[in-house]
């Protein structure tokens, strides 16, 4: 029987990988542009943290994360936690005020697999710690922005405040009273979330749930004055800088941690997988996990949610990788300096691909054309001996003698120079 990978858990095949990469690429590009250096943390932590962080009553905690053994353990199911850990162990707060950091990499959460939503997926993930000005909000979420911009990705952005411990305790108080009032008519989890996590009600996605909350309070409506005044002031910034949103009083999002401003970036392109990205404020965070009193904005976007939307919306076509030269060695004697030929070449940068097997010209030149070579260069026992090769231009198919004379490096040299190959 052949063993197959475990279900949620995918290969991204060569053939993705060029996407992969591009999109990895430009994420870097504009990260880097607003300052952002990159951390990579381990994929285990200590269970606690994820407990104590993304809070341990929500499903991520709950029902989802890989849990080792005495069960002290856990495979990181996002990267927040894992760099305000880091952030803390390593005192960074100490070297200068403000930092940005990011990383991509994969993330691990036991949810039932459906397209765009897989148990090994992979984030990028972008984070400010140490500023609490509206303005860096908006510059966040402007970066999230540009970043699928660039990609070519049309999607809405919905923005939310969910208050801060002044103002969330009474707001809770009033909800959970309306929902009492309304429990006959909640779906079993929001009757049992009445209690353990109220707002979570207000993004149950059960059709007679989402009817019952349109007359639900809004955590709008008693924001407390500082967090009314950081929500308008986010929202001035994000007009500041062109950035359209809508207002969603019902967004809660699924992790404890948040305060104050919260923020998706959306599509109706994936089916039920509507959130591409997502984020906020979670300015208690850094503090309840034993580092200083500072607060810390940031947002996650899934890489596989971004790829399939790619597809999708047909954005961006991607170049196709080429390879520079494809070196066809006809014959036994030519296969040493051929393959002396290719070393060099790719010692000076070019991208080279050869085959060893002496199959016939029709057969690698074929082979040529399927890995995108914009030249051959063709070496049969002939020509060798008399000091030379054919290149072909394998778009035009043009054919004109080469001299491989000298050492190999200075045939490559040569080579480059005839194929104008732009060596980074
Ligand atoms: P999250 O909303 O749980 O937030 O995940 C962020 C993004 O990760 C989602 O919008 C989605 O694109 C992707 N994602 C999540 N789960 C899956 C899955 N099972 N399969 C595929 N993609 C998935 C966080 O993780 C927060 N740490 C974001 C954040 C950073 N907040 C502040 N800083």
């Amino acid at each position: 029987m052949k063993i197959q990978a475990i279900n949620g858990f995918k290969d991204i095949l060569p053939d993705s990988i060029g996407q992969w990469q591009y999109i990895e690429q430009t994420a870097r590009d504009v990260f880097e542009r607003f300052g952002m250096q990159e951390i990579r943390m381990p994929i285990l932590e200590k269970t606690e943290l994820f407990v104590r962080s993304i809070g341990a009553a929500t499903d991520v905690v709950e029902k989802e994360m890989y849990t080792f053994g005495d069960k002290g353990i856990t495979m990181r199911p996002e990267a927040t936690a894992s760099i305000m850990r880091a952030f803390i162990e390593h005192g960074l707060h100490v070297q200068q005020p403000v930092h940005r950091l990011y990383t991509i990499g994969p993330m691990f959460r036991h949810e039932r697999p459906q397209k765009g939503r897989l148990r090994q997926f992979h984030q990028l993930d972008a984070e400010v710690i140490g500023a609490v000005e509206p303005r860096v909000d908006a510059e966040l979420i402007a970066m999230g922005h540009m970043l699928l911009d660039e990609l070519g990705l049309q999607v809405r952005l919905e923005l939310n405040s969910l208050g801060c411990p002044v103002c969330r305790p009474p707001f809770k108080a009033q909800l959970i009273a309306f929902l009492e009032q309304k429990n006959e008519g909640l779906c079993d989890d929001c009757k049992r979330r009445t209690h353990t996590n109220p707002l979570r009600v207000l993004d149950c996605k059960k059709p007679a749930c989402r009817v019952l909350v349109q007359e639900a309070p809004s955590l709008l409506d008693s924001l407390c004055p500082e967090c009314d005044l950081h929500f308008g002031e986010v929202r001035e910034a994000l007009e500041n800088l062109g950035i359209p949103f809508q207002i969603n009083r019902f967004m809660v999002r699924g992790l404890d941690y948040y305060t104050r401003t919260t923020f998706e970036f959306l599509t109706t392109d994936l089916g039920a997988q509507a959130a591409v990205g997502a984020g906020g404020r979670y300015d208690g965070l850094i503090e309840q996990l034993g580092g200083p009193a500072i607060s810390g904005i940031g947002f996650a976007m899934g890489l596989e949610r971004i790829a399939l939307l790619m597809e999708q919306q047909d954005a961006n076509k991607l170049p196709a990788s080429t390879m520079d030269v494809f070196l066809v060695a006809l014959g036994g004697n030519t296969l040493a300096p051929c393959s002396q030929l290719a070393h060099a070449l790719r010692k000076q940068g070019a991208k080279v691909a050869i085959d060893y097997s002496s199959r016939s010209l029709k057969a690698q030149l074929k082979q040529a054309s399927r890995v995108n070579a914009r030249y051959a260069l063709i070496v049969g026992e002939d020509e060798w001996a008399r000091g030379e090769g054919i290149l072909r231009n394998m778009k035009t198919q043009e054919q004109q003698s080469f001299a491989l004379t000298g050492s190999s490096d200075e045939q490559g040299l040569r080579l480059i120079e005839a194929l104008n190959i732009a060596i980074q």
